[in-house]
Formats: structure tokens, sequence, C-alpha cells
């Protein structure tokens, strides 16, 4: 497997925080910190919340940062009370959309099922799509951590077609490590990376799985997001806590460089 074959990813997974106000502040120091870099060695994204969309694009304009939504309905429109579909999101300036998030399934009954169906309305509708998969603390400790992630793979990919996975970023994100300050290993992130890609290699051929952004998430920080981002397998971070800061985030896409 070569890792120069594919795109680092930096992300920002901001959650439910900030007002439009503070969204459009946070991205305007963020461009500050990395107007200053070299930021060529990836690609960098902050996904906000639906009312925050509009204030980032603005902000966002003319600078290297993309900005990602962190869900979308399944439906093109219709009677589907507080949900937001994917033509929506496109029509407002958005480039990603985080789908399958754990918090998703966790706390709004998302299943593998509904995030294949969100999955093809964000293709259909032009967006790319950053898919969370990944265990939960009971899970490792069975040793099922495998088959939890190649399942919630597979399933997140039925139907989607070898052309549209250039459309698409994994995020390997141990349930136990989200918002816990306990990250896995650089060598657990490794591995379960490395078990994705093969299932997409699986799927649809190892041209494909090599071209693959896998990113890492669940608390990635300025601390240890260098040792995370050179395993050979993790093709970048999906980052929540540690993206609300400018000086934080903006270390994190330095030493993704
Ligand atoms: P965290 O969140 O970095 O705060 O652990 C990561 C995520 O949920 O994407």
């Amino acid at each position: 497997m070569n890792k120069a074959k594919r795109k680092t990813v930096i992300a920002g997974n901001w959650k439910m925080n900030k007002t439009p106000v503070e969204a459009a502040q946070l991205i305007y120091d963020i461009n500050d910190k990395i107007s200053k870099m070299d930021t060529k060695g990836c690609d960098i994204i902050a996904c906000v919340p639906f009312v925050d969309i509009d204030a980032a694009v603005k902000a966002a304009d003319g600078t290297d940062i993309k900005i990602g939504a962190e869900n979308c309905h399944w439906a093109k429109s219709g009677a589907f009370t507080g949900e937001i579909s994917a033509d929506m999101l496109k029509a407002c300036g958005v480039e990603y959309v985080i789908i399958g998030h754990s918090e998703r399934r966790q706390y709004f009954g998302e299943t593998d099922l509904t995030v294949n169906q969100r999955l093809h309305a964000a293709l259909d509708a032009g967006l790319k799509v950053i898919l969370c998969v990944g265990e939960l603390l009971e899970q490792r400790e069975q040793g099922i951590t495998e088959e939890i992630v190649s399942m919630q793979t597979k399933i997140a990919l039925l139907n989607v077609t070898e052309e549209q996975m250039k459309n698409i970023i994994i995020a390997y994100e141990p349930v136990w490590a989200i918002g816990t300050g306990k990250t896995a290993t650089a060598e657990q992130a490794d591995e379960v990376c490395g078990i994705i890609r093969k299932v997409i290699a699986n799927l649809y051929s190892k041209k494909t799985a090599e071209a693959t952004t896998i990113q890492y998430g669940g608390s990635m920080n300025a601390k240890n997001a260098k040792e995370l981002l050179s395993m050979e397998n993790v093709d970048g971070g999906l980052i929540g806590g540690a993206s609300l800061k400018a000086e934080d985030f903006s270390i994190i896409i330095q030493a993704a460089q």
C-alpha cells in the first residue's frame, strides 16, 4: 500500500457548538494560522452545525478551508420535520457531509441502513461524504472490532459504485475514544484503518483501496496528531474538541504536512 497515492484530509467536526458569529470568527482565526503555513499536504474541512453554514461558507470564501455539514436526510424533500436534505446543503455551498457519526447512531437511532440511505442522498446531490464507522468499548473488549467495523463499512457502502468511492472518505472512530480524551494508540488506529482498507479492496479493487482516504477520529489533538498521522493507513483526522480551537487545529494541520 502506498500512502502517497491518497489525499490526507484534516476535518473538524464542530458538533453542537458555535453561533453563526462565533463560527465566522473561528474560520477567520483558523485561516489566520494556516495562511502562514504550507498546507499543500492536506485538505482542510470544517464541518459545522446547519445554522452556521451560511456564515462559515462566507468566511471561508477565498481560503483553503472547505465547509461540510454534520448530517443530511435521505429524501430529497418532504414531511420530515427537523431534517435537512442533501440538495439544501449543496445549495448553501456545502462540499462535504459527515454521515453515520457515532453520536447520531447512539443518540438519534441512526442504523447502518439509514446511514447507507443518507450516504446515497449525499452522493446524488453532488456532496462528498465523510463516512464514520467504529466499535463500542464492549465490542473491542469482546474482540469483535474487525467484524463490527467491516459490517458497518459494507452496509454503508451497499450499492455504492467504484466511481462513487472517489467522493467518499472513511473515518475510523472508535466510540470509546470520542470526546473521552482516551485516544486509540497509533498501532490500534493503523490496524483498524488497514482492516477498512482491506474491506474496500475486497468490495472494489486494490487500486480503489489504495486511493481511499481513511481518517482516524477520537480525541486526536495537538499532541498526539503527529504520531497518529505518521501511520501507514491513517490518512488524516476527524477532530471534534480540538477543532474548536484555532491554535490546536492548526497544529494538527501542520502535523499532517
Ligand atoms: P473528539 O471527537 O475529537 O472530540 O474525540 C471526534 C469526533 O467525534 O469526530
